[in-house]
């Protein structure tokens, strides 16, 4: 199974065709190593709190352990700028590539993804001494390259960066995961107590019917599926000022909610049958109080937090029980036209969603970007004017493009520095891992 953070690796080297960059001007050598210096070193941060035995685990096919991530991220270096520019480049573990590599089978054969979780060795120690032996060629590299060859590699490096963010905040989702199987529900990251305050009612916010221009627009870095920008046509519609929050769903739960078939799509009332899914994922009922797993450890539900960990069929039910819709991706993007991309990312380090701060400001929604990465109703496909690149590029983001539903605005496992308004994630309908949550919209008759 595919999912966004798994999409980049292939066997070419044409940046420009694996990601988006129209950049004529390189960095400087030490804007780019330092970029490089700041986003690795975060992957390691995010580990300090981790044991040895904690980066092996394996929980679900989807997921990956967290020893996996870190070295996988490193292969990309490896296979991506060391092989290709690194005078007389030579592997000292040539049997990563088969471990490492993700899926892609250009780049050549690969170890089965949902077993990665039975690999003892490379031990975690070993990993983080390729992780800085790629981390010092890569230094060397950039520090030695001339002009012609700097631009080259930059967009390669900052298109490696991004991948490495977004496996950051996998590591993130899949070691809660982990967490979460451990009936000790570790801690991942202490909390401070939360202030919440009175979460202010939805306002519906009018937005005219008009053709939007969509995609993403400048010279900075951007994924192929953002592109090529082109004009939609939006009918009149209304977007909630914010989020749906645990109080609003606790109310379609306690209405029979997961009961209630005419709600439900029906592969998401097979779901809900099959799984015995009777609330979103990582909540638990002790003594008629619920609680919520949280990279804190088990916490007692907020009741204003924005809901978190739903499917896109959870997120569906909830919107029609309450006589609403999920906005499409194009009503998304129009509607944030404008807003700073600000919010609770990763950097906040609180690695949960948060309350709304403030209210949502001159007709302009609240919680656009970060908390949680919100679902639309608009299945994963390619804008008019797309292709896939051939050969190993081919496989990048165009063969994805089935099954799966866009989210939208990062999450708080998000770095604020990767996303933008444009910006597609992708994941089957049925996934709850994730920081995912709901905003609603509503027709305009
Ligand atoms: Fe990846």
């Amino acid at each position: 199974m595919n999912t966004f953070a798994e999409a980049l690796a292939t066997n070419s080297f044409s940046p420009a065709a694996t990601g988006r960059s129209e950049r004529t001007i390189p960095a400087s050598k030490s804007e780019l190593e330092q970029r490089y210096r700041r986003v690795r070193r975060f992957s390691g941060k995010l580990c300090e709190t981790l044991e040895p035995e904690d980066y092996v685990i394996q929980t679900m096919p989807e997921t990956s352990p967290v020893k996996w991530h870190l070295a996988h991220t490193s292969w990309f270096f490896e296979t991506f700028v060391l092989k290709q520019f690194f005078p007389d480049y030579h592997s000292m573990h040539p049997q990563f590539g088969f471990l490492f590599n993700s899926y892609y089978n250009a780049v050549g054969p690969f170890y089965s993804r949902p077993h990665r979780g039975l690999l003892s060795r490379p031990t975690v120690k070993e990993v983080f001494h390729y992780r800085a032996d790629i981390d010092l060629l890569v230094s060397d590299l950039i520090e030695s390259a001339d002009e012609q060859l700097l631009a080259k590699l930059e967009p390669i490096l900052i298109l490696g960066l991004h991948h490495e963010q977004q496996h950051q905040e996998l590591m993130l989702t899949d070691v809660k995961n982990v967490f979460w199987q451990n009936p000790l529900r570790p801690t991942f990251r202490k909390r401070d107590k939360i202030e919440t305050s009175t979460v202010p009612p939805i306002e519906w916010l009018k937005s005219e019917e008009g053709l939007y221009w969509v995609g993403h627009e400048g010279s900075e870095f951007s994924y192929d599926n953002e592109g090529p920008r082109h004009r939609a046509f939006v009918p009149a519609f209304c977007l909630a000022s914010r989020l749906v929050t645990n109080a609003g769903f606790l109310a379609f739960m306690e209405d029979g909610g997961y009961r209630r078939p005419e709600l439900w799509l029906s592969l998401g009332w097979t779901a809900v049958n099959e799984r015995g899914w009777d609330s979103p994922l990582y909540w638990e009922k002790r003594d008629g109080r619920w609680f919520t797993m949280t990279l804190a450890g088990m916490t007692e539900l907020i009741p204003e937090e924005p809901v978190c960990h739903v499917s896109l069929f959870e997120a569906d039910a909830y919107a029609r029980w309450s006589g609403a819709r999920l906005p499409a991706e194009e009503e998304w993007e129009t509607a944030s036209s404008g807003l700073p991309l600000k919010g609770n990312f990763v950097e906040s380090e609180l690695f949960h969603v948060a309350p709304l701060a403030s209210p949502a400001s001159a007709g302009k929604p609240a919680q656009m970007f970060g908390d949680v990465w919100e679902w639309t109703r608009s299945s994963y496909s390619p804008y008019p004017g797309y292709s896939a690149a051939s050969g190993a590029l081919g496989e990048y983001n165009g063969k994805f493009m089935c099954n799966q539903y866009v989210l939208r605005g990062g999450s708080c496992a998000t770095s604020q520095g990767h996303i933008r308004r444009s910006y597609r994630n992708f994941f089957p309908p049925d996934a709850r891992w994730q920081f995912m949550g709901i905003r609603l919209a509503k027709d305009l008759v």
